[in-house]
């Protein structure tokens, strides 16, 4: 990257030139905090299952990072961190509530800042989104059950007290002030994918009678709070982002309408980074496939730019160079956001901006047992990538080629049949 790199301009065509497309994708980026993107490239966050059970980050998660730094891209985004032991999306998460873990922390944060990467701690909290196998009874904004499918891995909520919703809030503040303390170089809030914030402000799972529910003001003052408390804890020059679902897609979420409001005040507020993307366990639309020449959630990201300059990462469907330097380009996004692609290529960000033609084809995950793959199917590729992580965390190569059995077996061995309830995002 060099001064002379010309910066993207919205009005400028897109360009198949792959030499042009790399200048672009290696433009570096001024955030409103002040700090500086190297390039526009984000590894999005991946829960990494990879902690062990005293819930701390392992030398594994310092192989995989340390690969994806020196790999070149300007943010690396954790997989999500939760802010109470107790409640945990999955098995395997990081959890940080104290100083506990400042040692391996620590070692985390230098091998994912290598070469000037920025690395961004997502902070979470599960909300009725802890499987049945972690909680029996998980904390919600209101006793409300998940639907569909999924709904049977996941036991009932009951509500929570006001004063607790503030103690959560405070908890994404300890935790930052420890990720902050250990070196990681920015935050980022898990807004989206039907957990706990997004709990907050979807009117189906929000029946909240007090001052955190009802209209979108209500329903939006967890995220506000949260937000608060973390510009407060950190101070104004360290980056908060912020991962929205652009829509729940599923009756009674978070609209699209809304969730522009929720865009734009966070803006308002001084928000560095709004990851877009959408979706949960009950309609996975962040979880689409190879689909790269229009990512999922671009309409949505077009339509933010007219209610808030807030800079965008774009997630969900980037396979190749061409199409992330036209996003750049064509001004939808001011970073381009993958997850699963830096499983199976961990370089593609430098080799992206150095100019070389990226496309990276993501395997279709099947057992080849046609009833396995009719039923569990797309619930297999979490675990199928999770294991990728592992081999990547024990310095291997990712195998693209692996079939879905060995993941399958892999997981029910570590987790019982829990493992093949539908998770995250
Ligand atoms: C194994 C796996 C774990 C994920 N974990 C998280 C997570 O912890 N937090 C999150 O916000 N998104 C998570 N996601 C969603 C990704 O960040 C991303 O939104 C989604 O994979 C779409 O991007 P892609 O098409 O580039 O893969 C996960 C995805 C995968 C495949």
């Amino acid at each position: 990257m060099t001064d002379a790199t010309p910066a993207p301009t919205p009005d400028s065509a897109p360009t198949t030139d792959p030499r042009a497309a790399g200048a672009r994708l290696g433009a570096p980026l001024t955030l409103p905090s002040g700090a500086v993107l190297k390039n526009r490239i984000a590894k999005s966050a991946m829960s990494e299952a990879l902690a062990g059970k005293d819930l701390a980050p392992t030398v594994a998660h310092e192989r995989v990072y340390g690969r994806w730094a020196r790999g070149g891209a300007g943010l690396l985004i954790t997989g999500n961190v939760m802010v109470d032991e107790h409640a945990l999306g999955e098995p395997g998460n990081v959890a940080v509530e104290d100083g506990r873990h400042a040692a391996a922390l620590r070692r985390w944060a230098e091998a994912g800042t290598q070469g000037g990467a920025h690395l961004w701690m997502q902070l979470n909290h599960p909300g009725r989104q802890a499987p049945k196998s972690v909680m029996r009874t998980p904390a919600a904004p209101s006793a409300v059950p998940l639907g569909g499918s999924a709904g049977r891995f996941f036991g009932t909520p009951r509500a929570l007290e006001t004063q607790e919703v503030r103690g959560i809030v405070e908890r994404f503040a300890v935790t930052a002030a420890h990720a902050r303390a250990a070196g990681f170089t920015g935050v980022q809030i898990h807004g989206a994918h039907g957990y706990l914030v997004n709990q907050f402000l979807s009117p189906e799972a929000n029946r909240r009678t007090d001052r955190y529910g009802g209209d979108l003001e209500g329903r939006m003052r967890f995220l506000v709070e949260i937000y608060a408390a973390l510009r407060e804890e950190l101070g104004d020059a360290f980056p908060i982002g912020l991962k929205l679902n652009s829509s729940d897609f599923s009756e009674g979420g978070l609209t699209e309408e809304d969730s522009r409001q929720v865009a734009q005040r966070m803006g308002e507020l001084g928000l560095d980074l709004l990851e877009v993307s959408g979706g949960s366990y009950t309609s996975p639309a962040m979880m689409g496939g190879n689909n790269d020449g229009g990512t999922y959630f671009e309409r949505y990201a077009r339509r933010l730019r007219d209610v808030t300059d807030v800079p965008v990462m774009l997630t969900g469907g980037f396979r190749s160079a061409a199409t992330m330097a036209a996003a750049l380009a064509d001004g939808v996004t001011d970073v381009v956001g993958l997850a699963r692609p830096f499983v199976i290529e961990p370089e593609l960000a430098a080799r992206a901006i150095a100019g070389q033609e990226i496309e990276v084809e993501l395997p279709r995950v099947k057992t080849g047992l046609a009833a396995v793959d009719s039923t569990l199917g797309p619930a297999l590729a979490l675990p199928w990538y999770e294991l990728q992580l592992a081999r990547l965390g024990k310095g291997l190569e990712a195998q693209d080629r692996m079939s879905a059995v060995a993941p399958l077996v892999h997981m029910v061995r570590q987790h019982g049949p829990a493992a093949l309830s539908p998770r995250r995002g």
